[in-house]
């Protein structure tokens, strides 16, 4: 896949931004990547998307910016000279698709049905957008559209916010979420720059839905593993689980039969989705030994961070 588009899988949302003055730019964009989310697209709904863009690039070179609403070649070249990584379309425009195709720019086209991917397929393009979500039927359609279209990856956008991102998150067919939810344009408007942030960080916590799954004690051996996990079931009524290697007093204690990593221990921490959680980590210069990697096809589904917290390895598990 394009880097690009693989970077906005990474991110799982893309925040949808209608600037009317582009002095609020860059405004803007440090409150989304201080929330997390290193990454907008600027609809050409406004005049100033292309100056709003512009500035962004020049001002945050890591923040990934694209350009939406892009209904002609005009804009389309428009955005990218000003700098846009991206082109996104409400509708299926074969101009502008053939443009950003031509250009070597990565482009997401609005598709509703099963016509429109087809025309997306025509021109080897498998990740669109799926619009308008909610309006067109929402996470029910898209699975039903899916079937027939095993290669293509969606961007459904309209109608999502807190209340649905996660449900559509953990259909695998989507690559991110599209949302102005955290970016009203009153709120941009009236310079709350500090409200968006904090919306920002509210949604990427929906992504990554961090929560701790269990705690790992290390035991030496086979029988002290036991014994230690039947203590724990015998003082609080837990069920006894036995494992290959490691033995579970309900869900929340794990005993290994070897002495595994962590001079205390281990605490997995399970997540919506390892690879966006490896992602926001290490944007936030945590680091993960991908040694420890385990896999479920192509998709990771845990791994181990490289740092020991409180004497405890610290677990990534897929949820
Ligand atoms: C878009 O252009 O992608 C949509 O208008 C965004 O939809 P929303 O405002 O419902 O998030």
């Amino acid at each position: 896949m394009n880097e690009v588009l693989k970077k906005i899988g990474e991110f799982g949302i893309v925040p949808v931004v209608k600037i009317d003055d582009a002095k609020d730019a860059v405004p803007l964009a440090g409150a989304l990547a201080k929330g997390g989310l290193p990454i907008a697209e600027i609809t050409f709904r406004t005049e100033a998307a292309e100056e709003s863009i512009r500035k962004i690039v020049s001002a945050f070179p890591d923040i990934l910016v694209g350009a939406g609403t892009v209904l002609s070649v005009d804009q389309a070249r428009r955005a990218k000279d000003a700098g846009a990584k991206f082109i996104v379309s409400p509708g299926f425009n074969r101009k502008v698709v053939e443009f950003c195709m031509n250009e070597n720019i990565p482009v997401t086209p609005g598709c509703s049905g099963p016509t429109d991917i087809e025309m997306a397929l025509e021109y080897g393009i498998n990740v669109v957008k799926f619009f308008p979500a909610e309006a067109s039927g929402g996470l029910k359609t898209l699975k039903a559209i899916s079937v027939p279209y095993g290669m293509m990856s969606f961007i459904p956008t309209g109608g999502i916010d807190t209340s649905n991102l996660a449900e559509y998150l953990s259909f695998s067919k989507i690559l991110a979420c599209g949302g102005s939810w955290m970016v009203k344009s009153e709120l941009i408007e009236k310079g709350k720059f500090d409200e968006i942030t904090q919306l920002v960080r509210e949604a990427v916590n929906l992504v990554l839905g961090f929560s701790l799954a269990h705690i790992g004690i290390n035991g030496d051996n086979e029988d002290e593993s036991l014994s230690i996990a039947k203590r724990f079931t015998a003082i609080f009524g837990f069920s006894l689980k036995e494992g290959n290697s490691s033995n579970f007093a309900g869900t929340g204690i794990e005993v290994t039969k070897t002495a595994g990593p962590g001079k205390n221990g281990h605490i997995a921490i399970k997540t919506n989705n390892v690879a966006r959680a490896v992602a926001y980590l290490r944007r936030n210069n945590v680091e993960v030994d991908m040694n420890t990697a385990r896999y479920d096809g192509d998709s990771i589904k845990s791994v181990y961070l490289r740092e020991e917290i409180g004497g405890f390895a610290v677990h990534l598990l897929q949820k």
